[in-house]
C-alpha cells in the first residue's frame, strides 16, 4: 500500500509563502496540496494561478491541485499550466464530468474526482475505471481546522473494495481533519494520500508531524 502524505497549503502562513514552501519541499511529504476556492461552490474564497506558480516556483513536490470551484472545465487547463501535476475536481460541481477528465488528461495531468461528505460513492462509480485518483472529504469543503467526519471511514472502505473488485489503478486520498491521531486508522482503512493542513502547520515540529503521519500505526 501507499502512504503519501500532501500538507495543505491553506494553512501555511501566506506572508512566508516561499519559507513554508520549502519547508515542505524538505519534509518527507510526497506531495503538496493547493485548495483552490471560487467562493461560489464553496462559502470561501483562497487563492488562483499566480499563487501557484510561485509555489511551484520553488517545489519540487508533486502538484496536487484540489478545485472547489464551479463549472471546473472552464479552468482546468490554465491549473496544469500553473504547475498542477493532478487536477482534482468535485462531481458537484460540473454537469460533464467526462468532458472535465478530458480536458485535464490533454493538458498532461493526472484526473482526479472529489466527492463532499454528502455525496455517496456510487455517484463516481462508472468514472472509477478512468481516475488517478478519488478524494473523498471528510469535512464540508471550504475552510482548514475542522473536525473529522467519522462517517467517511465507511466511505473509503466502499471505495478500497470497489477499486480492488474492479482492478482499478486510481488513488484513494482523504481530505479534513486529518493528522497523527487518525493517520494509522486512515491508511489502514485504504486511504493512500492523507491531506493535513492545520494538522501540519498549527504543530511546534512540522517535519517531524509528516513523520509521525506517515509512521502512524
Ligand atoms: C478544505 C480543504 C482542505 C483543508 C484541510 O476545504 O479541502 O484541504 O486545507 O484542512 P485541515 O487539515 O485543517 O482539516
Ligand atoms: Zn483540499
Amino acid at each position: 500500500m501507499n502512504r503519501i502524505i500532501s500538507p495543505s497549503m491553506l494553512s501555511a502562513d501566506f506572508g512566508h509563502l516561499e519559507r513554508d514552501t520549502r519547508m515542505i519541499d524538505r519534509s518527507r511529504a510526497e506531495w503538496i496540496h493547493i485548495d483552490v476556492m471560487d467562493g461560489v461552490f464553496v462559502p470561501n474564497i483562497s487563492f488562483g494561478f499566480p499563487v501557484l506558480k510561485a509555489i511551484d516556483a520553488v517545489s519540487d513536490k508533486f502538484m496536487d491541485v484540489h478545485l472547489m470551484i464551479v463549472e471546473p472545465e472552464r479552468y482546468v487547463k490554465r491549473f496544469v499550466e500553473a504547475g498542477a501535476d493532478l487536477v482534482t475536481f468535485h462531481v458537484e460541481a460540473t454537469s460533464d464530468p467526462r468532458t472535465c477528465m478530458a480536458m485535464i488528461r490533454e493538458a498532461g495531468a493526472k484526473v482526479g474526482i472529489s466527492i463532499k461528505p454528502a455525496t455517496p460513492v456510487e455517484t463516481i462509480a462508472e468514472w472509477l475505471p478512468m481516475l488517478d485518483l478519488v478524494l473523498v472529504m471528510s469535512v464540508e469543503p471550504g475552510f482548514g481546522g475542522q473536525r473529522f467526519i467519522e462517517g467517511s471511514v465507511e466511505k473509503v472502505k466502499q471505495l478500497r473494495a470497489m477499486i480492488d473488485e474492479g482492478g482499478y489503478s486510481a488513488l484513494i486520498e482523504i481530505d479534513g481533519g486529518v493528522g497523527p491521531d487518525n493517520a494509522g486508522m486512515l491508511f489502514a482503512a485504504g486511504c493512500d494520500v492523507l491531506v493535513a493542513g492545520s494538522a501540519v502547520f498549527r504543530s511546534a515540529d512540522p517535519e517531524q508531524t509528516i513523520v509521525n503521519m506517515l509512521e502512524a500505526k
